[in-house]
């Protein structure tokens, strides 16, 4: 499994121009790159443009409408993502949360991506008072029960979404969450995606999947020095990275810090049996 580097622009660069200069530069820089998959979520306007510039980089966009089609001023339909070439979109930032975004919605523009085929990437995340009061695992765990309600009988091709941890208080702080807390949250999160999405890898006394199960990511201030470690000491599957996407160079560096990635061989833990959730998860910031 290939570790996914997803970049959010967010709403960068301003002209087409600069749009152009770092998508090509980011192209060239990884251009030999085998062991990751890389994805860029520019602001909706540049899409299409960027979908002319023929590479290996995925398409994905920062957030979608629930409806396909319709009287719905502003809005982008999923469909209309897809149809341009997008394979992802990222759902439920917590920048669009904060500009009020409800998990009602999210919920249902988690439906309306994976209808349309494309990869959801949700993320979910506590913020620093959260984290403060030790309501990170109960913070997590409603978002993504409220977020993926009622989704696992009506689609089936579940196994597409990505889950993208992200702690508000790591974004564009500079103050990225430390891998070996973050590998708390992997766990944890591994083990409720399991029991939410129900997906169909089977794990050995190690935690070790065989099978595929849904990829989980980190976000919140990554960086080229601290990038591989996400990867290779806290297991996750990919990274979501903001800021420091929008240097090509540090981007480039992201990519190549993590390939070749020698230790990411389906290490989706689980954390079954409540053995690691009760006691190696359970502390200060950790009880649920
Ligand atoms: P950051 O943003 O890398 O600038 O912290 C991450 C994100 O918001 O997805």
């Amino acid at each position: 499994m290939k570790p996914l580097i997803v970049a959010n622009w967010k709403m960068n660069p301003i002209t087409l121009a600069e749009v152009k200069n770092l998508f090509n530069s980011v192209k060239n820089g990884i251009k030999n790159i085998k062991n990751a998959k890389v994805v860029i979520c520019p602001p909706f306007v540049y899409l299409s443009n960027i979908q002319y510039l023929k590479s290996n980089i995925k398409l994905g966009a920062q957030d979608c409408f629930w409806e396909g089609k319709g009287a719905f001023t502003g809005e982008i339909s999923p469909l209309m993502l897809k149809n341009l070439g997008c394979e992802y979109v990222i759902v439920g930032h917590s920048e669009r949360r904060k500009l009020g975004e409800t998990d009602e919605m999210i919920n249902k523009k988690i439906k309306a991506a994976l209808s349309a085929k494309l990869k959801p990437i949700l993320c979910i995340g506590e913020t620093g008072e959260e984290r403060k009061q030790g309501k990170t695992f109960k913070v997590l765990k409603n978002q993504l029960k409220n977020d993926l309600k009622y989704l696992i009988s009506n689609i089936y091709y579940l196994k597409s979404l990505i889950i993208a941890y992200e702690p508000v208080w790591a974004i564009g702080t500079g103050n990225s969450c430390e891998p070996r807390e973050a590998k708390k949250v992997y766990l944890f999160l591994r083990k409720i995606s399991h029991q939410l999405i129900n997906s169909r890898a089977s794990y050995n006394s190690e935690g070790i999947c065989s099978g595929s199960a849904n990829k989980l990511l980190y976000g919140g201030s990554v960086n080229s020095e601290n990038a591989a470690s996400y990867i290779q000491e806290a297991n996750f599957q990919g990274l979501l990275v903001g800021g420091a996407s929008l240097n090509a160079q540090e981007f480039i560096k992201i990519v190549k810090s993590i390939d070749p990635a020698p230790i990411l061989q389906n290490n989706c833990f689980a954390a079954h049996g409540g053995r690691i959730g009760q006691s190696r998860l359970a502390g200060q910031y950790y009880s649920y």
